[in-house]
């Protein structure tokens, strides 16, 4: 494998050493139900750590592992949730009942099927769960699907001694799921939380990059599961870890790596990009550095942020762009935009939320990520940049 936008795992995740030998610790000692929340940036690394401690934990005979995002439904209504979270789970088990058919086919077939396929009393749990999913009636009350998705593992850890690892990643999106059209997310985060305290077979680890929902679930002292989980904050790639990444597929100078590091900030996402361009260059100088880092801010650059950047409120937009522009404090702000100071430390706490933007200091606000704050200042279009109705 070369440069990849996908999450890796293996002999292509690099560093986090600490982090994997803790986490992996833990969560193979069946003793402990201790679980983890990562957070941090969208593009840092999350995914790739939870795919990295499966990959290692897979090679536990009594360690289950299943990993779920929830960015992966469809449809975003608890039905969906439950649904697809218990066929997870008795999939990652088929080896531990020894059940040969795949737990999506068996969904779909008929119940007198079903009975004959499954009948061996070994197999009787996964009988007992496929019949209620496909006997449940479309009114079954959101709770108790939920419920008895929650304890699969509980019962087939029992059954075959083994611990599950839950892997729930961009978690705090549960937030965002619907029953019959009406937001359900904090009930269900807080069930999770009161069934997640009784599990003894089972523990969950947590990834989400939105800091303010992450708060509502996990981080603030409000939220269901705060002090329930080991919280983890995933950090940008040091020096040496991008030179590592780099020079495993190029033939890069030292100064060349410091460029792509200074310009990623150490975000594993774009050291990756930039590296996937440079791949198809003959030969890599500091020159063609900077051009294939500018040729990524304006074509990639265009698809990645143009989005991200229009869906802000027009004051959000207006104070990002003062912040790029140098503007740091609030009141410089203030003057600039030509509004109350009030006004615009609320809208500042807005955009911290949203992961946009970082207070370094007292009355000093940065940009969270410095490739959107390049292609702010370098690239946007000045007609939209200025087209900003208010
Ligand atoms: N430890 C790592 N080593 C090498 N590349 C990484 C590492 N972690 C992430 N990446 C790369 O960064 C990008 C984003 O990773 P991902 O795990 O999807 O991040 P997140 O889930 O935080 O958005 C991908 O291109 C991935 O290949
Ligand atoms: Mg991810």
């Amino acid at each position: 494998m070369k440069f990849t936008l996908q999450p890796v795992k293996g002999k292509e995740f690099i560093n986090r050493t600490e982090l994997l030998k803790e986490m992996v610790e833990e969560l193979r000692d069946k003793r402990s139900t201790t679980g983890y929340a990562l957070y941090g940036k969208r593009r840092i690394g999350k995914t790739s750590i939870l795919k990295e401690v499966q990959r290692r934990l897979d090679q536990e005979e009594e360690i289950v592992v299943v990993y779920y995002s929830v960015w992966d439904l469809i449809e975003s209504t608890l039905a969906e949730f439950c649904h697809r979270l218990s066929l997870d789970i008795i999939e990652a088990y088929r080896p531990h009942v020894g059940l040969t058919y795949r737990a999506s086919e068996l969904v779909q077939t008929p119940l007198s099927m079903l009975r004959k396929l499954l009948g061996e009393a070994q197999l009787t749990i996964v009988y007992n769960e496929i019949e209620f999913l496909v006997t449940r009636k479309k009114d079954t009350d959101g709770g108790i699907l939920l419920e008895n998705a929650l304890n699969i593992s509980e019962k087939l850890g029992k059954k075959t001694d083994t611990k599950c690892v839950l892997l729930i990643d961009e978690f705090p999106s549960i937030i965002d799921l619907k029953s019959n059209n009406v937001k359900v997310g904090e009930a269900v985060l807080r069930k999770i939380r009161t069934v997640f305290e009784g599990w003894e077979q089972t523990t969950l680890c947590i990834s989400g990059s939105i800091r303010s929902t992450m708060n509502l679930a996990v981080l603030s002292s409000s939220s269901p599961f705060y002090r329930q989980l080991i919280v983890k904050e995933i950090a940008p790639l040091k020096q040496e870890h991008v030179t590592e990444l780099l020079t495993q597929h190029l033939d890069i100078s030292q100064e060349g790596i410091k460029e792509v590091y200074e310009f990623s900030a150490g975000i594993p996402f774009y050291v990756q990009f930039i590296g996937k361009m440079l791949e198809r260059r003959d030969k890599i100088t500091l020159d063609s550095i900077r051009n294939v880092e500018h040729e990524f801010l304006t074509e990639e650059g265009n698809i990645l942020f143009k989005e991200e950047f229009g869906s802000l409120g027009p004051k959000e937009r207006l104070l990002v762009l003062s912040i790029a522009k140098g503007y740091h404090a609030p009141k410089e702000m203030a003057n600039v935009v030509g509004d109350k100071i009030s006004n615009i430390n609320r809208f500042l706490t807005y955009l911290t939320e949203k992961g946009y933007v970082s207070k370094e200091d007292k009355g000093h606000y940065v940009l969270d990520d410095p490739v959107f704050e390049r292609w702010l200042t370098e690239i946007l279009p000045e007609a939209d940049a200025v087209d900003i109705d208010i």
